[in-house]
């Protein structure tokens, strides 16, 4: 990436935690959006495996989903040569940043996460001080690149507007720092809906198989799951209050076919949810694939997907350092 770009252009920042397969949901509220942002802004990606801690992990399973996850993010489309694309335990400035923002951040502010919130009551036997801190370690990754936008679906929403608040903290303690970030959430498919309880949110940790679409099961599994899917007791498909079902499967449609709802309605005028139910997860399986081919031909060059980690990393450090740099100056550390 040439230094005569990061001057003229606005700064990307995200990150996925390496926690399995990604999701339909991680797909279209994220991912997907990460790709197509490359060549107008100077993209940040990483994945998030010190987050990932915050709950149990097998060892073992946590290498290997790391460099899965990495892997998968080329196989959507993120290119390292475009973007900085990295592990974030690779960059020890998240972990430095965390702790200089925890110094900023209020207990009362971290107690109100919906997320914490709700993990810890998945989770009580497990209720740790880094599940409580993890906004604190997010903020740090976005601040520590100065960046404009986060793309992020709707969930993280919460975390970006703490990060906010604990940056114009810090700059008004300390005197300016760090750039005010935005959120960049899509407008369709920013909560994908769980296909078995379109009131929740599609997530990995669901208990029922047949309620999350992984970006890695065939063609098969994704008709099944889909032609599975629950809806509601009317047969008409049209987007509506009380239907929940149709609305999510209209929003998954979209996104993978760039049609409108007012399309969608007028395709399936007349035809009852089977048909709708298996055009959709056609329609989903046929836009997935080009990932599944992608992911299982750089897998089989793990060489390849180590160099680009490795350089993106150093990439990183070498934005990141800067602004640990200044931090420190700003508290008041004598420089080393
Ligand atoms: P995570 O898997 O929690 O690390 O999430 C990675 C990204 O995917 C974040 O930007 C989330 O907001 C997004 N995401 C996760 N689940 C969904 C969902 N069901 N719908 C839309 N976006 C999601
Ligand atoms: N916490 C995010 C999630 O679970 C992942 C993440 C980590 C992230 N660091 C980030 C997202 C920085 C945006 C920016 O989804």
């Amino acid at each position: 990436m040439s230094d005569t770009n990061s001057t003229e252009k606005k700064i990307i920042l995200s990150g996925i935690q390496p926690t399995g397969t990604f999701t339909l949901g991680n797909y279209i509220g994220a991912i997907r959006n990460w790709g197509k942002l490359q060549d107008e802004y100077r993209c940040i990606y990483c994945i998030a495996d010190l987050h990932a801690i915050t709950v149990k992990q097998e060892p073992a399973k946590l290498r290997q989903h790391t460099v899965e996850a990495y892997a998968l993010l080329m196989a959507c489309g993120i290119d390292p040569k475009k973007s900085v694309a990295f592990i974030q335990s690779h960059n020890s400035c998240h972990a430095e940043m965390n702790w200089i923002l925890s110094c900023s951040t209020q207990f009362g502010e971290l107690s109100r996460m919906t997320q914490f919130k709700a993990k810890s009551e998945k989770h009580p036997d497990d209720i740790n001080a880094g599940l409580f801190t993890y906004p604190v370690l997010m903020a740090g990754d976005i601040l520590l690149y100065q960046a404009d936008l986060v793309p992020i679906g709707e969930d993280q929403r919460q975390h970006l507007e703490l990060a906010r608040n604990v940056a114009q903290r810090f700059n008004q303690k300390y005197g300016e720092l760090f750039k005010i970030p935005e959120a960049y959430i899509p407008e369709v498919g920013a909560r994908v809906k769980s296909l078995q309880d379109p009131t929740k949110k599609m997530s990995k940790s669901d208990e029922n198989a047949n309620a999350c679409i992984f970006i890695l099961d065939d063609k098969d599994t994704i008709v099944r799951k889909f032609k599975k899917a629950v809806t509601d007791s009317e047969s008409c498909v049209r987007f509506g209050e009380g239907k929940d079902g149709i609305n999510n499967l209209m929003a998954i449609y979209s996104s993978v076919t760039g049609k409108s709802y007012d399309d969608i309605e007028r395709e399936f005028d007349g035809r009852g949810y089977g048909d709708f139910k298996l055009a959709v997860g056609e329609a989903v399986a046929d836009h997935l694939e080009p990932v599944r081919t992608e992911f299982a031909r750089l897998m089989n060059d793990k060489a390849y997907i180590r160099e680009c980690y490795t350089a993106g990393a150093e990439a990183a450090e070498r934005i990141a350092r800067r602004t640990m740099t200044k931090a420190y100056r700003k508290v008041g550390f004598v420089d080393a």
